[in-house]
């Protein structure tokens, strides 16, 4: 059986930092691979009932409503799948507290009962069933907001790891599943650490084996080691996990130069090496696949390091602002070369929508410009945030080519959007993002962007499967 799909309407995305691309006509989807990739696409076919006959085939027809439009899925390049319950939840904590406060008893709880969280319990808990909850709940909450691939982390448990992989398949969300590493004892608590360097490896390697059972091709799920940060892991231990990540040919991530005390923290425990890009090279994890989040801090010659590694930054401005980590300087690093993509960073950040992330990269930007005698060069504009929410964030997770556009032989990885359409006696469908009807497509991108949330995104498709459909 050809199974094949035709989707028609207005398609727009942004190819270019400076460009939206905003085109009418139809792309023809393939599912016959499992794949769902773009056969064809052609933008001269005006009506629904054209496109059958254009393409010269039989399939069913897609089609956006004339108010929407269909847009790159979102790639969120740095996100905590345990932490969705303390979204909102940080006081005036800052990282290294907010870890210590927050974050590890949360994390724990989904997988050990002695964790913090559970001192009240009245029943015995079950570590696995509230991490089945918790995941669920984030993955429904990410493909909600247009979320199509996510760079996960888990927690340190392999049952629990597996378990978010077994998820994200299960339900068709493009997802890299990472489990978190962390074994150094005097910088982890003693409920929640890795024992040893050995467990460390053997752990990974549980979750490796996991996720390649589901999904031998790694397409659509497939493991990426994770050091939490240099200051959680052995020396000992960064090395043999950028030693497995070399011979598994997997992606990496971590955390760099997010918080000023963290950076001393990490010059404190590594003193040989020059800086906190360098503690990572030493350890040979600054490779291509190597996704680096927040880089807030960096030197000039640490943004060169990763330039010359080729390693990928997540840029994560709604959590650098919550945690009052700092701001980033996302041009300085696209300047210099580097590949940045956009990450919702929950729970350090508050939201999991990559949308919220593209506003806080342009709000993020001019506070960057403020401090540099209000240089607008430095301003993050409506297409650039949305540019690096896709085509920045395939080339983070190494999707490039395939992910973020509409073009023929990428996959069909994609929200359709709606806006809400005001009446000529100023009622109409409550959308948040009011649509007057005067407004260009560009200005109607702009509202969206500065307004919408998940009650725009009417349905969501992973490799052409239909994974989200708002009721
Ligand atoms: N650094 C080490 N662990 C974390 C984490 O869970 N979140 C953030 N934002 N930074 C970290
Ligand atoms: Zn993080």
């Amino acid at each position: 059986m050809v199974e094949e799909t035709i989707y028609f309407g207005r398609f727009i995305s942004a190819p270019q930092p400076d460009e939206l691309l905003i085109r009418t006509g139809a792309v023809l989807v393939n599912r016959n691979d499992g794949k769902g990739v773009i056969k064809k696409a052609d933008w001269t076919v005006t009506s629904s009932s054209d496109a059958a006959s254009k393409f010269g085939v039989e399939a069913p027809v897609v089609v956006a409503k004339d108010s929407g439009f269909f847009f790159p899925g979102f790639i969120d390049t740095h996100i905590h799948a345990p932490q969705h319950p303390n979204v909102g939840i940080f006081g005036k904590s800052t990282l290294l507290d907010w870890l210590t406060t927050y974050t590890f008893p949360l994390e724990s709880s989904l997988g050990n009962v002695n964790s913090p969280m559970y001192k009240d319990a009245v029943s015995p808990p079950d570590p696995l069933a509230r991490a089945k909850a918790v995941y669920n709940r984030v993955i429904s909450r990410t493909l909600a907001n247009g979320t199509t691939t996510a760079s996960y982390y888990a927690t340190i448990h392999v049952d629990a790891t597996n378990l978010l992989a077994d998820i994200t398949f299960a339900r068709g969300q493009r997802a890299y599943i990472g489990r978190v590493c962390m074994d150094r004892p005097e910088m982890c608590p003693d409920y929640y650490r890795d024992e040893s360097t050995e467990q460390t490896i053997a752990n990974t390697k549980a979750s490796i084996a996991h996720c390649k059972s589901l999904d031998a091709s790694g397409e659509l799920v497939a493991h990426i080691v994770t050091p939490r940060f240099a200051p959680s892991c052995l020396p000992q231990t960064l090395t043999q996990l950028g030693e497995l990540a070399k011979e598994e040919g997997l992606r990496i991530q971590t955390h760099i130069s997010e918080n000023l005390n963290e950076v001393k923290l990490v010059k404190e425990l590594f003193p040989d090496q020059s800086s906190y890009a360098d503690v990572y090279d030493h350890h040979g994890l600054l490779t291509p696949k190597t996704i680096l989040a927040h880089a807030v801090h960096l030197s000039k010659e640490e943004m060169r390091l990763v330039k010359a590694k080729k390693s990928k930054i997540s840029h994560c401005p709604n959590s650098n602002s919550a945690l009052g980590s700092g701001l980033c300087p996302v041009r300085e690093l696209l300047d210099e070369g580097i590949e940045v993509g956009l990450g919702t960073d929950v729970s350090g950040g508050y939201s999991a929508s990559i949308l919220d992330a593209v506003r806080n990269a342009c709000i993020v930007s001019r506070h960057v410009g403020f401090l540099h005698d209000g240089d607008s060069r430095y301003n993050v504009g409506v297409a650039e945030g949305l540019w690096l929410a896709t085509m920045g964030g395939a080339k983070v997770v190494g999707m490039e080519g395939r992910l973020g556009g509409f073009e023929e032989g990428m996959l069909w990885d994609v929200q359709e959007i709606a806006l809400g359409e005001v009446e000529s006696d100023g009622q109409g469908e409550d959308l948040e993002v009011d649509i007057f009807g005067w407004e260009s497509w560009e200005n109607r991108v702009a509202k969206w962007v500065w307004n919408g949330d998940d009650r725009n995104v009417r349905r969501v498709w992973v490799g052409g499967r239909l994974v989200h459909e708002t009721r």
